[in-house]
């Protein structure tokens, strides 16, 4: 991180420390004279040039444009020369990008150069899993790896500015864009956003390889109506800050230089005319130094949603709001030197957009140097970038179900293997999706892995039974059980192609697609043991075919690297880790379900349900549990948030807290055992949930805390320990202030949210 972006971003560390628990105070610093000056020399430079701008510069400056598709040197140079773009998209030919940025430098009045945007989601060459696939790794440092080996490899083609990370927080596993989210909890999506930024961004803003991390969507987007993209979200205030703005404020702490717009409308203000979003929460309570850029045309889209009648009002709304930076709308360049001149803008809104961005380049250094040396930085798909894909993927793999230890298969105790489905080798599939420069030549299939380990050929026979995940034809299932009834063992790899999730492509059913649960009943039939892997972008409802297999390794998209991390988990070479970081339903009606749910005034328990099929025929009509489940789908999920298998035996015991009575102010420490009674070593995350018995306004039923990713050895008990400051309990109360209060309290630590292994504490009020 540049030297002055770690200055503002260490004065609000008071506040991290209430929102993402006390493991992140421990990275405090102390900032030096160093820092000040240089944050002051940026203000003055900043100052300098804005004084020297025309305002038709300075609306320049809150213009980016689409530069991919077309000539840009032939179509753009006019403009570039006239000081009339401050940024370009999806270009990313490096020496055209250079070119652009010498006619920007060398033949504007100014020399301002420019940022240079691109989304690298996942990945750019070397591709990483989907992020809800990074999220179930529940490991920060894989993310911000990950994102660090994106950085150099889209740094490389001149990109320095990613559109990255997605921090939307969603319950819905119907949103085709959960596949770019951390799934469904703020804390989990906080720790992980913070690493994500430090990724991108690295220590030093202007170090070769380092590029501008975007957190987006701000804010609320994961609640679109029914998961349909850009539908409407309407979010209470209150539920706003205590679950989807907190990730932004980590990202913000983090230090994260640029944040975007929503496409939604919230609360009948779309997020990119929210003056609340903008000014007051991101900017007056978060004192956000960095930018903002709307999303793809969406200034213009205001006039769409009817909060504006035309483009000249959705100007001047959305730079009132506080949006910088118009992302391909054309909106700006167009109105907003008029809008200035006939005195409906105050220059000062303009002034102050202009100079956020114009920080953000100073601290880039891109004044100093703006050109990119390809050779400067590694080759794409790196030796390490490959390792670090593979270890990504190989946390991120949750195994959902191994019925009678089926998994781990032994090479050597298997004369035949079947391999089939439409995903056992798709290299272009197993990437997911938004990966527009990802590069399916590197990748290695599970097919591909399985082979390589297994290292005799003759012993895989594969079928790829259908042609998509969406094939309706049953015709080549004949194939597939003729060679599940060859094999010894059949590992099937179903789920859902790319482009089935993602940017507008949500679902409705959410099952797995085509005649695949077909598939899975006649392999079933013939008797062999069945393992499924399953590629996806989102939660699949696998209730129809939980009990038809055996076991079920849940591998998301898991990118570049998927095959071999697929292979060494069958295999046991490593054991399974990845925790899930969203909850999967029995059927899609149950959604919106999710583990941090409200108590309600009538709790179901298991005592309290009654199933649709055990209602007596003609019976007068009589209550029904009067609890709040689904006659057809009980209250419980398929598989809980936090959930995921290994193939060690990890016991969880002996919780207990350091005190049982903390004052407000203070701090305690959970902590319980964990034994692994297996034979192999396994890394196993270790959660801790907390529940506020009474609140000011009422409090989830469990709230994650805590959690630490460990490996322990056979036979091996550790002693994990989590430290509690009583701010970490702190939540928006009914005039949504952050307020932490006295309380009675319970526990948890385990495995997965569904953990009982209990205890309790009191926080005092401070004296
Ligand atoms: C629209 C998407 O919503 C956003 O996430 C993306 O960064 C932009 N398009 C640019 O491609």
């Amino acid at each position: 991180m540049h030297r002055t972006r770690n200055v503002k971003r260490l004065a609000r560390l008071g506040h991290v420390a209430l929102l993402c628990g006390c493991l992140l105070v421990s990275t405090m610093t102390t900032t030096d004279a160093e820092d000040r000056s240089a944050a002051a020399d940026i203000e003055q430079r900043v100052d300098e040039l804005l004084a020297r701008m025309t305002l038709a510069e300075k609306v320049g400056q809150m213009n980016q444009v689409h530069a991919g598709d077309m000539d840009p040197l032939e179509e753009l140079g006019d403009a570039l020369r006239a000081g009339r773009i401050g940024s370009v998209i999806n270009q990313v030919d490096v020496a055209t990008v250079n070119e652009l940025q010498r006619i920007a430098v060398e033949e504007s009045r100014l020399g301002i150069p420019l940022l240079v945007g691109r989304d690298v989601i996942h990945g750019f060459k070397t591709v990483m899993p989907i992020p809800l696939g990074q999220a179930a790794t529940w490991n920060p440092d894989i993310v911000r790896r990950g994102a660090r080996i994106a950085a150099l490899e889209a740094a490389k083609s001149g990109v320095n500015w990613t559109f990255a990370p997605m921090i939307d927080i969603t319950r819905d596993p119907r949103w085709g864009r959960i596949a770019e989210s951390p799934g469904e909890d703020p804390y989990l999506a906080s720790r992980l956003a913070g690493a994500a930024v430090e990724g991108f961004q690295g220590d030093d803003l202007t170090a070769p390889g380092a590029i501008l991390a975007c957190a987006k969507h701000f804010a609320g987007y994961g609640e679109v109506e029914s998961g349909r993209d850009y539908a409407t979200t309407n979010i209470p205030e209150n539920e706003l800050r205590n679950v989807h703005l907190r990730p932004f404020r980590a990202a913000v702490d983090a230090g994260v230089a640029t944040l975007m717009a929503s496409f939604s409308d919230l609360n009948g203000v779309p997020a990119t005319g929210n003056e609340f979003l903008m000014r007051q929460v991101l900017r007056d309570e978060w004192g956000f130094d960095g930018f903002v850029v709307s999303d793809w045309n969406s200034i213009h889209q205001l006039a769409v949603h009817g909060l504006t009648a035309n483009d000249r009002d959705s100007a001047l709304v959305a730079a009132t709001a506080g949006v910088d930076m118009d992302m391909a709308g054309s909106v700006y360049v167009e109105e907003l030197d008029e809008l200035v001149d006939d005195g409906a803008l105050d220059i000062d809104v303009i002034d102050t957009a202009v100079a956020n961005i114009l920080r953000v380049k100073f601290e880039m250094g891109l004044f100093d140097d703006p050109y990119t040396d390809p050779d400067a930085l590694p080759a794409f798909g790196s030796a390490e970038a490959l390792a670090t894909a593979k270890v990504a993927a190989l946390q991120s793999v949750v195994m959902l179900k191994n019925d009678n230890d089926v998994l781990p298969l032994s090479k050597d105790r298997l004369d035949r293997i079947a391999v089939i489905g439409p995903l056992a080798d798709a290299p272009y599939e197993q990437l997911g999706t938004w990966i527009f420069d990802g590069d399916p030549e590197l990748s290695v299939t599970a097919l591909q892995g399985i082979r390589d380990l297994v290292g005799d050929d003759a012993k895989i026979e594969y079928v790829r039974a259908m042609e998509t995940s969406r094939s309706k034809s049953t015709a080549p299932f004949d194939e597939a059980t003729a060679a599940a009834r060859r094999s010894d063992v059949v590992v099937l790899v179903l789920g859902e192609e790319a482009i089935l999730s993602g940017e507008a492509h949500s679902r409705a059913d959410i099952n797995l697609p085509g005649a695949q649960a077909e598939l899975v009943r006649r392999v079933r039939e013939v008797g062999k043991p069945v393992i499924a892997v399953i590629m996806a972008g989102r939660p699949l409802t696998l209730t129809n075919i939980v009990d038809n297999v055996d076991a079920i390794l849940y591998a998301w998209h898991p990118g570049t690297m998927g095959g071999p991390a697929i292979a060494d988990l069958l295999f046991g070479v490593e054991s399974p880790s990845g925790k899930l970081p969203a909850t999967f339903p029995r059927m899609v009606g149950q959604v919106p379900i999710y583990y941090s749910q409200k108590n309600t005034g009538k709790p179901p328990s298991p005592d309290k349900i009654v199933h649709i099929d055990d209602i007596e025929a003609r019976a007068p009509q009589t209550s029904l549990g009067m609890t709040a489940f689904h006659l057809d789908a009980g209250y419980t999920p398929l598989f809980p948030f936090g959930f995921g298998l290994s193939y060690a035996d990890f016991r969880y015991d002996n919780i207990r807290v350091s005190d049982d009575e903390v004052a407000l102010g203070g701090t305690l420490t959970i902590s319980a055992e964990l034994k692994n009674r297996g034979d192999v070593a396994a890394e196993e995350v270790v959660q801790l949930y907390v529940r506020d018995l009474v609140g000011n306004v009422t409090r989830p039923v469990r709230e994650l805390k805590g959690f630490r990713r460990l490996r322990v050895e056979p036979d091996e008990t550790v002693t994990v320990s989590f430290k509690l400051h009583t701010d970490d309990l702190a939540f928006f109360g009914r005039n949504n202030e952050l307020m932490a209060e006295p309380g009675d309290f319970h526990a948890w630590i385990g495995g997965s949210s569904d953990t009982d292994l209990q205890t309790a504490f009191r926080v005092a009020a401070s004296d």
